[in-house]
């Protein structure tokens, strides 16, 4: 099946280029609110496994994505109290929802294992990535 018609295979193939291409992009995932339950579910990723596969609305920085509807920039998750360490080697995040039809049906979640490097480019390019996707949806 091509990418353009599975979107699993095409955020598959997101994930895999853009942390296998961007030395920052330690890991990538998709987070997709999960039915009609207030939690995210984990459902493509590259990187190292995480234990973080079911994340509540509200927690974390991807659950406050899940209800504020904005994009999240951590430059150092040290000085974020509502966080979820997947990794002691995670040093930054970001986190940018995915709309279909204006409503935000998940989110693209980047961690780093660099201090603050993301830029307005990177938020740029990741929304540009989840407005594409969205029309797979
Ligand atoms: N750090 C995230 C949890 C997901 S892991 O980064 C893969 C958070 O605080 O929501």
């Amino acid at each position: 099946e091509s990418n353009t018609s599975n979107p699993d295979a095409a955020m598959q193939g997101i994930c895999d280029l853009l942390q296998s291409r961007i030395s920052y992009y330690s890991w990538v995932g998709f987070y997709f609110k999960n039915g009609d339950k207030p939690e995210l579910k984990l459902r493509v990723f590259a990187g190292e496994p995480t234990e973080h596969t079911l994340i509540p609305f509200g927690k974390g920085i991807c659950g406050q994505v899940a209800e504020s509807n904005e994009n999240f920039v951590v430059p150092d998750v040290q000085g974020q109290d509502n966080y979820i360490a997947c990794s002691i080697d995670v040093k930054s995040e970001i986190v940018v929802p995915l709309f279909v039809e204006g409503e935000n049906i998940g989110q693209i979640d980047i961690d780093s294992h660099v201090l603050d490097p993301f830029s307005p480019e990177d938020e740029d390019f990741l929304e540009f990535i989840n407005s594409e996707l969205a029309r797979l949806f």
